[in-house]
């Protein structure tokens, strides 16, 4: 069950694209509305209370076929069962790709290297949430009797991103545990953090897959040696937790071993957040806002592997997607999604996809000779508009935009929902249509402005338009849209690394630098002192 190997650029696919786009690039997208009055009705799609609007893009039915046939040639449906069915498809790693499995709910066997995994993934989550149940309860007690009122989770990249994300995006459904999140390397933040702790009634977990990562072993050593300091090396077995795949380093750490739970080597760090790499998350919002984050990644899955292309959300997003980066050039791709509670989102995705689709040889070992993933970026709205939006209307580059909204706010403010979405729909449709010439002039017309002004000021205040975006709306934040957004990304990326022919789930352009960073650490140790000057200028 390994993934086919087909390189996109020789498919008839993407020469048909390629002649495509010759076809369409001087058609703009307020044209294409123009001749389709059905355009929303078609290019949209209902999932439950979610809606995927794909209307405001350049693209037209012929588009569709295409990307569609192009899915078939490339056999996307064949590496989706591997991917579900734990294919080793991360081969340069020898491993399966399972984050689907940890969210599975259904009593279905997995069977991995001859194991039914799906016995073990629930004994491992019913280990988090009695864990997460006794330290939310107070049941569980600190060294000195207290109970525990504050959770520091410990890790880096995958280990870090998505339970803060998440634990962010719900904050609503949030109890009352104070929660922190350590992640880079940087002592004045480990620093500034301590100064602000009580040990008595704080719980550290450090998260890492490997065990091995410098910033988070680092952390979880200074943090443990602090701890120590103000109160006992018993302690420690009370105040420590582990999540990682390598049981010997935890021991050797001093976790005690009810306090580790395992990883597998079938789920990625960045895609963990649904395993036990989710611990802070479990313990933030509790077991049953965390199964609804789970079973809304579940329905997700289920979407993916059955819903046919045109009304399937993960393959359209990865097609339009490839049609910007690999036919118009786009280099980029905003999210901006209309909460603050989401404002993370951009970051966690920033890893997720250009770790997994910042490749550059394809699945036969040769190098490649197009374009892979764009860089991803963005901020929340309305924040965004008063920063970069500048840029999207008015600048030189093609910047493809998600926005991401919900109807409803939580605290059902509506007032302030309104203006906020207002302002979500003004932006899709200035992009879209933008302003013309005649428009302009008449506009300064009306304001009675100078006929010398108006000819000065017009070529400013035009805006191009046809800036393609994709609109996702659900109802509101809850856990179970917040596992539904994630996990269509998630599926978005392994589709357009199933059609740029690259390994998506490993991450060997992380590696150089940790060697020389280490190299560079071994050498200083043999000085006395280091020297910045030394390396940056030699
Ligand atoms: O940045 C490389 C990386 O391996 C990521 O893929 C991973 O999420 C992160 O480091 C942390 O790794 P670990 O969980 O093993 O500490």
């Amino acid at each position: 069950m390994t993934l086919p190997k087909i390189n996109p650029i020789k498919t008839k696919g993407w020469r048909d694209l390629k002649n495509h786009f010759n076809e369409i690039k001087s058609h703009t997208i307020s044209h294409f509305f123009a001749n389709d009055s059905n355009r929303f009705k078609k290019f949209s799609i209902k999932f439950g209370d979610l809606l995927l609007d794909y209307s405001k893009n350049r693209i037209n039915d012929k588009t569709l076929e295409i990307f569609e046939k192009l899915a078939e040639e490339i056999k996307l449906d064949d590496a989706i069962e591997s991917y579900f069915k734990g294919g080793k498809i991360n081969e340069t790693e020898r491993r399966a790709v399972l984050h689907t499995a940890v969210r599975n709910q259904s009593n279905d066997k997995l069977i991995h290297d001859g194991i039914d995994i799906i016995e073990k993934i629930k004994t491992e989550r019913e280990r988090i949430f009695k864990f997460s149940n006794e330290i939310i309860t107070g049941n569980y007690l600190g060294f000195s009797g207290k109970k525990i009122s504050t959770i520091v989770n410990i890790g880096i990249g995958g280990s870090d991103l998505g339970p803060k994300m998440v634990t962010e995006a719900l904050e609503f459904y949030r109890n009352h545990l104070n929660i922190k999140f350590i992640s880079n390397i940087d002592g004045d933040h480990i620093h500034s953090l301590l100064q602000v702790l009580d040990p008595e009634t704080t719980l550290f977990i450090i998260v890492s897959k490997s065990f091995k990562t410098q910033e988070t072993l680092t952390n979880g050593e200074t943090i443990k040696k602090w701890f120590i300091e103000k109160t006992n090396k018993d302690a420690v077995s009370k105040h420590f937790v582990a999540v990682s795949n390598n049981l010997d380093k935890t021991k050797d750490f001093g976790i005690s071993s009810d306090k580790i739970f395992p990883m597998n080597d079938w789920v990625g760090g960045r895609f963990s957040l649904w395993s036990s790499a989710g611990i802070t998350i479990a313990l933030a919002i509790g077991q049953d806002n965390f199964q609804e984050l789970l079973n809304g990644a579940q329905e997700v899955d289920f979407h993916f592997k059955t819903a046919k292309f045109n009304d399937n959300i993960p393959k359209i997003l990865a097609m339009i997607g490839i049609w910007y980066t690999n036919f118009w050039n786009a280099e980029t791709e905003a999210i901006v999604p209309y909460t603050e509670y989401l404002r993370s989102l951009p970051s966690y995705l920033q890893q997720s996809v250009m770790e997994s689709n910042g490749k550059n040889v394809n699945r036969e070992g040769e190098k490649i000779n197009y374009q892979t993933s764009p860089i991803i970026w963005g901020a929340s709205g309305t924040n965004s508009q008063h920063a970069f939006f500048q840029h999207i209307h008015q600048g030189t580059k093609l910047i493809p935009i998600d926005f991401i909204g919900f109807k409803n706010s939580l605290f059902k403010n509506d007032e302030h929902q309104k203006k906020l979405l207002a302002n979500l729909i003004g932006q899709v449709d200035a992009l879209m249509k933008g302003k013309n010439e005649g428009e302009v002039e008449k506009e300064l017309v009306s304001k009675k402005i100078n006929e010398d002004e108006i000819k000065f000021l017009t070529p400013y205040k035009v805006f191009d338009g046809n800036k393609p975006s994709n609109t996702i709306i659900f109802d509101k934040v809850t856990p179970e849209n917040i596992g539904r957004l994630i996990a269509i990304y998630e599926h978005k990326i392994f589709v357009q690394g199933i059609v740029w022919n690259i390994f998506s789930y490993d991450q060997w352009g992380v590696e150089l630098g940790k060697e020389l960073a280490d190299e560079i650490l071994k050498k200083d140790n043999q000085n006395s002192s280091f020297s910045l000057e030394n390396y940056l200028f030699s």
